[in-house]
Order: C-alpha cells, then sequence, then structure tokens
C-alpha cells in the first residue's frame, strides 16, 4: 500500500468563469453539479492543471484566464499521509510558473511527479476513434507522470528527431553525401527510442493485466486488451533486437526519409489498439462499449500509479455517467471504491446509487461559484 493523498483545498483565482473560488474537498467521493455552461469541467481542468501543468482541453493557454484580467492562479493543498505540500501554478498570457511550497520550480518533470491524476472526459472516446498521435498523447503524459527518466528521455528524442528532419531537408536540398552528422543524431535518436519503447510496453503490459478484469465487472464482456503497435513488430521489450532493427530499417530507407525530410520509424510513429478478444474495438464496439473500455484503461492505471510512485492518484470522472445505461451505470459506481480521492461532474443527481451518494460529498455550481450542499 502506497501514501494516501488527499486533494484537500483547492482555489481559483481568474481562472475561466471563476473569479475567486475556495473549496475543501472530501477524501473520498466529491461531486459536482450544476447545469450546462455553469463551469463544472472547469474545476476539472483546474485540478489537471495542477497535476501536469497543461490543460487536457484544446485552444491556447490566455483562454484560461478570465476575460479582461492578467493572470489566473490555481492552488491546492495535498496531504500525503501526515505530511501537507502546497501546489501552485500561475498562468499568465505568455509565461506560466510552477510552485511547491512557495518556491518556484522551473523544470517541469520536477514539477509534475507531485500529483498525480487520471482524467477521463467525453472528448476521451477520441482515444480509440481518433488518430494514433491522440493515443501515442495518452501514453506520453501518464507514463510521464509515473516516470521522470521517460519525461526526460521523450523530450530528447524530440529535439533529436526535429534536428534530424531539418539535416535531412539541409542535405536533400544540398546534395550533401557524407552521412556522418546524420550518422550521429541517428545513434542519439535510437538510445533514446529504446527507453521510450521500454517504458511503452512495460506500461501497456501493467495495463494487460487488469483492464480485462475490469472491463467485465462493468460491462459483462470477456476479453479486453490493448496491443501495442510499431513499424519493428515486437510484442515485447528487447532491447538489442529494437536496437539492431530500427538502425536496420532506417538505414535501408534512407533514401526515402531524404526525399521527405522526415524519420520515417520510430515511437513518434507507434500506436496501440485494443480489442475484445480478437475484434478491433474501433471497429466492432458501440459507442458505450468504447466509452467503457476507455473507462477501463483508465481504471487500469490506478494500481500501476500506485506502485510506480508509492502514491494514490486522484480519480478525475468528468460526466461519466452520460450514455452509459443504467445496469451499467451501477456497476461502474459499485467499481469506484473509496481507495483514491474520486472527483464527479454531473448535470444532476438522478439515477445515481444511494451507497455512493452516501460517502460523497457535494457541490453546486452556477455561474462561477461552488457552494456545498448540505443535505443530500
Ligand atoms: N477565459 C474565460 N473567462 C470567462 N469565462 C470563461 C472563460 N473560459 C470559459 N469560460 C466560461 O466557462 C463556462 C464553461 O464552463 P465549463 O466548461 O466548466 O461548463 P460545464 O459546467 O462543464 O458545462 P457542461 O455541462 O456543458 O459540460 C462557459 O460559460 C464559458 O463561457
Ligand atoms: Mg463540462
Amino acid at each position: 500500500m502506497g501514501k494516501d493523498v488527499i486533494l484537500k483545498k483547492l482555489e481559483f483565482i481568474h481562472f475561466r468563469n471563476y473569479k475567486k473560488a475556495k473549496i475543501q474537498l472530501g477524501k473520498d467521493i466529491n461531486i459536482f453539479i450544476g447545469n450546462n455552461g455553469q463551469g463544472k469541467t472547469n474545476i476539472l481542468e483546474a485540478i489537471y492543471i495542477l497535476a501536469v501543468t497543461k490543460s487536457h482541453r484544446f485552444g491556447e493557454q490566455v483562454y484560461l484566464i478570465q476575460k479582461d484580467e492578467e493572470l489566473a492562479k490555481v492552488k491546492g493543498s495535498l496531504q500525503k499521509d501526515h505530511t501537507y505540500q502546497e501546489l501552485e501554478v500561475d498562468i499568465g498570457k505568455n509565461f506560466k510558473k510552477t510552485y511547491v511550497n512557495q518556491t518556484e520550480i522551473r523544470k517541469i518533470s520536477d514539477y509534475i511527479t507531485n500529483l498525480n491524476v487520471i482524467l477521463f472526459t467525453p472528448d476521451d472516446l477520441d482515444i480509440i476513434k481518433g488518430s494514433p498521435q491522440g493515443r501515442r498523447n495518452l501514453l506520453n503524459i501518464e507514463i510521464s507522470q509515473i516516470n521522470k527518466h521517460y519525461i526526460q528521455c521523450l523530450n530528447e528524442y524530440n529535439k533529436i528527431l526535429k534536428t534530424r528532419n531539418e539535416y535531412l531537408k539541409t542535405m536533400y536540398i544540398n546534395h550533401l553525401s557524407d552521412t556522418r552528422y546524420l550518422d550521429i543524431l541517428t545513434d542519439k535518436l535510437i538510445k533514446r527510442a529504446i527507453y521510450i519503447y521500454k517504458y511503452r510496453i512495460e506500461f501497456l503490459h501493467k495495463i494487460n493485466d487488469s483492464i480485462s478484469d475490469i472491463y467485465e465487472k462493468i460491462s459483462n464482456y470477456k476479453g479486453l486488451k490493448v496491443v501495442y503497435e510499431n513499424s519493428l513488430d515486437f510484442f515485447e521489450f528487447d532491447e538489442e533486437f529494437i536496437e539492431k532493427s530500427l538502425k536496420e530499417k532506417i538505414q535501408r530507407h534512407f533514401e526515402r526519409e531524404l526525399q521527405q525530410g522526415n524519420t520515417l520509424y520510430g515511437p513518434h510513429r507507434d500506436d496501440f489498439s485494443f480489442y475484445l478478444e480478437e475484434d478491433d474495438v474501433k471497429i466492432f464496439s458501440s459507442q458505450g462499449g468504447q466509452r467503457l473500455a476507455i473507462i477501463a484503461f483508465k481504471l487500469a492505471e490506478i494500481p500501476i500509479f500506485k506502485e510506480k510512485t508509492g502514491e494514490s492518484p486522484i480519480l478525475l470522472l468528468d460526466d461519466i455517467f452520460s450514455e452509459i445505461d443504467a445496469k451499467k451505470r451501477n456497476r461502474l459506481m459499485n467499481y469506484i471504491k473509496n481507495d483514491v480521492q474520486t472527483i464527479i461532474t454531473a448535470t444532476d443527481l438522478k439515477n445515481m446509487n444511494k451507497k455512493m451518494l452516501e460517502n460523497s460529498k457535494i457541490f453546486e455550481v452556477f455561474s462561477g461559484n461552488i457552494r456545498e450542499r448540505m443535505s443530500k
């Protein structure tokens, strides 16, 4: 068992439609109810920013700041067993600052490992339906939260990739034939690629340890799994094999890379898919089935986060109960146990299971104001 982490207090200043808000969260389930457009998702977004410094939503940073203001602040007090930690993210129009216990932390990898969140939003359906980029982003964000080395390797990989692509273009335009500098970049790239593969494969294996059981509990269907798809066609991590085959692939397709000015192989091109037994969920599952598959994926992350960081993550569930039928909703609510702090948004409390409501702290959200509901 790891440390229990509880977000005790949350405060916003000039964030989205909140001028000033300060709330005390409960250690188990917290439910925010309100009509459309009142600020429910904004609350989860703020917690997400407090954890990973970026919004999960599309759009520029400046829109996080309340209209006609200059600076937004999001603050949170974390209780980790018996110690406390204060986190703060200040968002300006073109800067961002992060603080832990009032001390500025400049290195993102040092900041984002303090609070771990697992977020589910209605847009997550795009994870299954959308482009590989979205799935890679999900892997990158989740693994970065629990592994400092991963985010470092990934940042370095992306920098080298950019340089390598630029250099391929330079070689092509100037008809350069000496590949010595390119080879150095390729070797550097492969070195980082190996770690990225290693951590992604390890992560997805761990997801597979529990996703099938979770999915069966909430949907009654057996056999959900995720499969990492890569151009080298490996399933297990094997450093030597990966190093050799990536090198070979890149060498074999040198002409094509040169013409396109682009690195065509490596983890920046990979993907993963969901399968129910042998069927691709993208093709064979209903919308509701796909939604539950994503929820199962996110719930399967909880034990991984605990094991890797020794701390429990906070679960953020945006509008999770819409579009799930009553039976599955009940199964899901039974699954969301009290072992991690959970923050849920919904338009109302209709159809919510009594037992869950008894264990919940309920807040009403109205036009950028949050009020705790005293009677349930
Ligand atoms: N920078 C900003 N300044 C002021 N208000 C903003 C800003 N950005 C967003 N808003 C407002 O925030 C509100 C949207 O909040 P939010 O997305 O949290 O709603 P919600 O309660 O989740 O609604 P739904 O139930 O439809 O999902 C809108 O009214 C929008 O105008
Ligand atoms: Mg919303």
